[in-house]
Formats: C-alpha cells, structure tokens, sequence
C-alpha cells in the first residue's frame, strides 16, 4: 500500500505528515523552529537548523511505522519568499532572509524605478513587497558583496530541504513566482527581470511543475533521513498554493478562504491574470497549468489573539465569543481596524495601524470583541470584492474556510454575512504539508489528477448568510472608508 509524505518548513515548525493513498493521516511530527531578529524589522533562520528539524521530523513519523519503502512519493512545502545564498559547493552562505523581514523598501523603490511600476505587474502578476526574494537578493549586493560575491544558488526555504535530500537545485512554479523573478504568464524564469536586476541566470533553480518529479533521495540524504534512497520528490508548492491544494481550491471557482494569523482569500484561475494595481498577488498555482489570485490580510486570527491576550488574559476564546454573541450585528456603532501589523491587501502599507472606532460608554468588552470579530470580516472581504472584481471572479461557486478562525460559528456566521456568501469549513489540521503530500500523490500516480486527489478532502456543513447581510453592508461601507480617512494620521503616529 503506497504511502505519501508531506514535508513543510513554516516559520515555527518543521513537519513531516503521512498519508495514505486514501489521504487519511497516518503520522504527523513538527519540531519547533527558532526565528533571530538581529536587529529590527529583520528576520532570520538558519538552514542548518531547517534541515535538522525536518530530519528529527522524518525520523519520528517513521518510527512505529516501518513505511520508508512504501513511501511512493514526497512532497514539499514552506513559507514563501525566503532568501538561502549558497555558494559553489552548496554551502549556506549566510542566515536566511524571512518573508516577514522588512528590510528592503529602499530596493523595493529600486526594483520598481528600475523596472517600471506597470511592467513588474504585467510580468510578475506583483508589486515589490519587502517580503519578496528578489528585493533580497538586492539588498544583499548592495550591504554584503561579500557573501553576494560567493553566490552561485539562490534556493527557497523548502528547496533547500530538497537539496539536501536530493542534491538538486529546484523549485516549483507557485513558490518560484514570489520570488519576482518569474515570468508569471509563461511560467519560466524571466529574463527581462534577470536582466534588469543584474542576477545570473545560473543562480536560479530549475522550476518545475508543483506535481512533477525534480529528482530523488540520494543515498547521502537517505543516510541522514531513514527514508528509502531513490523515493521521488515532486515540486510541492509555496505554502499557500499547498494550504489551497489540502483545502480543494484547485479549479476555477472554489475560493478558499484561510482565517489563521494571517488571512488569505484564494482564487484559482485557469489563464493567467493580474490585478492593474497589483492590489492582489497573481502567482503561478501548485495545480499545474492553474495560476491564482490572492488576497493577504496580515492580522487575521491574529487580532482576536492580541485582544484576547492584551485585554482579557484569562478569558478563554469560547466565552469571549459568547459574550460577543449578546453584543447586536454592527457593534453598536463600534468599528474595528484590524492592520495591527500593517497590512498588504488592498492597502499594502506597513504603516497602516489597528483602531477602535466608535466607542462610547454603552459599549461592553462584549461589543469590543464583536467588533474584532466584524472588523476582520470586513478586512477580508476587501479581498473577496477584488477578487470578485477580477477574472477570477466570474463564477465562484463555492467559498472554503478553514484555520483557527473558522472553528467559531460566531465568526464563521459573521463572515458568511459580511461576504454574502455560503461558507463551507474544511477541517485542514495539517495545513499546506497536506496539500504537499496530495502533490505527492499525483506526482506518483496513486491519484490522477489533483481534482480527484482532492475528494479526500473532509467538508463539513455550510454556513449560509442570513438577516443581518443588510446591517453588515451598511457596516462594510463606513468601514472602507476608515482607512483612507486614517491613512496620513497612521503615517504621522508612526513617524
Ligand atoms: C505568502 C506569504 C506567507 C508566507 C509564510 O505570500 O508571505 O504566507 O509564505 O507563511
């Protein structure tokens, strides 16, 4: 019987996850992973430490399990945007540039001068963001020329776990586009970039297709794993066109919505696209051929998880929603901001800060959470309308949530009322090392195609909206305008 392995390097965690062929969880292990911030707005991992992670990983999903030579195939899956140098040799060159360091705005000015603000959209479906590779790979020219003299691979986090499983220098299209290296339409490497940034061609890994195969465990990476040399590894995916995969967003029209830390409302598409603004990310998707639209809201889950912890300490989740239940749809008139750590759609402002607004002495912490509640709904269906907007948004049939946050009726209520939309939960525990072994599956056969990898999947009963749609798009209306009319004070608080 054919067993699949999920590999995912997150930014906390590094997690092994087996399935079988009929995609039920066998083992799962993460090792916890250690983040430096040197200095502020940087942040850091070791390789070194990814690699040792996902060995510890490996190793205890093994145990007990004695599967290592029916593992038909691995997949691999991690934070996106992530900078590993490696020289000639494949030693790391230095710590690995995170995609939540904000170092980089001055090559991000660079990069968009350089290239042009229209042209990088048309031709990497994106804007600069400080959390993408390429403007790392700039800054790291212009303040260590020493380590960008030593250079000769450029590798994304999971594909250095690759390397050092197979040997080889790859990556996959949907993790390859948040590089902004990537000719997004055609699914290559761009030249028109590569050029304009003066980065050699021969650094880049070869980029392959999320369910192809890019080469096997060597007997060096099996030695140090306890997995069987010559198991293959297909491409995988950045950790959100994975996370879409283990939900079943994987044809045009199932929108998935993500309510963890971070929010993220995804939308395959079946022809490549991009916003004009470059207000929502256009990347390649893990289903090969696909691309997807997508909206990143940075203090989703997270908001509740500051209020609880800052405001209510002792209150457990459960009875803080109960107490916003009593609290009526719209809050009273009290309105909350959710950009506590900046945000990226539709405002791509790291300045942008949280706000309550509104308050008055008839306002509870009932009403408070209600409004944490709302104010993340509205957040998110900034990205739906852009989404709806887009060509992704033609016919959306149906809109899966998962995460922490959809595990409350009382949010998951609210969403589909804010949205008008029905919302189907997927209980996705794994996350993307989920959609990373499915990848597998289909890359080995035991699966046709990713659609029908994805009738593994577990959907669970929908939330359908109901009286307060109208109430909530009075809501949404003034909501909108809260940004705007606050931008310039957030600036000023900031400054
Ligand atoms: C995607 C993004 C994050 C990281 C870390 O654009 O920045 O999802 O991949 O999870």
């Amino acid at each position: 019987m054919p067993y699949l392995l999920g590999l995912d390097i997150s930014t906390t965690g590094a997690k092994a996850l087996l399935i079988d062929e009929q995609g039920a969880v066998i083992a799962s292990h993460t090792t916890p992973q250690p983040i430096s911030t040197p200095r502020p707005l940087w942040s850091e991992q070791n390789p070194a430490d990814w690699w040792d992670g996902i060995v510890t990983a490996i190793r205890a999903v093994l145990a007990g399990n004695s599967v290592a030579d029916q593992i038909a195939a691995i997949g691999l899956t991690g934070q996106m945007h992530g900078l590993v140098c490696l020289d000639v040799a494949g030693q790391v060159l230095r710590p690995s540039i995170l995609w939540n360091d904000q170092r980089t705005q001055a090559e991000c000015d660079w990069i968009t001068q350089t290239v042009g603000a229209q042209r990088l959209i048309q031709l990497t479906g994106n804007r600069a963001l400080t959390g993408f590779t390429a403007p790392k790979i700039v800054w790291v020219r212009d303040h260590e020329p020493e380590v960008y003299a030593g250079i000769a691979h450029v590798l994304l986090p999971k594909d250095y776990i690759r390397f050092r499983l197979t040997g080889q220098y790859a990556t996959d299209l949907a993790d390859g586009a948040g590089m902004l290296l990537l000719d997004v339409a055609n699914r290559r490497w761009s030249e028109e970039m590569l050029h304009a940034l003066d980065i050699p061609a021969a650094w880049m890994p070869e980029a392959f297709e999320g369910t192809a195969i890019t080469g096997v465990v060597s007997a060096a990476g099996a030695a140090e794993t306890g997995l069987k040399a010559g198991t293959p590894v297909v491409g995988g995916g950045g950790d959100q066109a994975a996370g879409a995969v283990g939900v079943g967003a994987v044809e045009p029209g199932v929108v998935s919505l993500a309510v963890g830390t971070s929010g993220v409302v995804f939308a395959p598409l079946g022809s490549y696209a991009y916003e004009p603004e470059g207000r929502l990310h256009a990347f390649c998707h893990a289903v090969p051929g696909q691309w997807h639209f997508m909206g990143v809201m940075l203090s989703a889950a997270g908001s509740l998880q500051w209020y609880r912890d800052t405001l209510a300490p002792q209150t457990s989740f459960d009875a803080l929603t109960a107490e916003a239940e009593s609290a009526p749809p719209g809050s009273d008139g009290l309105q909350f901001l959710p950009y506590l750590t900046g945000e990226r759609t539709p405002h791509p402002d790291p300045l942008a800060r949280g706000a309550f607004i509104g308050l008055t002495t008839r306002h509870t912490r009932g009403h408070m959470t209600r409004a944490v509640l709302e104010g993340v709904a509205f957040g998110l269906r900034d990205s739906f309308e852009l989404i709806k907007q887009s060509e992704a948004g033609r016919n959306i049939r149906q809109v899966r949530v998962s995460g922490g946050g959809a595990r409350s009726s009382l949010w998951r209520q609210i969403m589909a009322d804010v949205f008008d939309a029905s919302l189907i939960p997927v209980e996705a525990p794994e996350g993307a090392a989920y959609g990373a072994a499915l990848l597998a599956g289909v890359g080995a056969g035991v699966w046709p195609d990713i659609l029908s990898a994805s009738r593994a999947i577990h959907l669970g009963e929908e939330t359908r909206p109901g009286a307060n749609v109208p109430v909530y798009e009075a809501a949404y209306r003034i909501y909108r305008n809260l940004y705007p009319t606050l931008k310039d004070t957030f600036k000023a608080l900031a400054g």
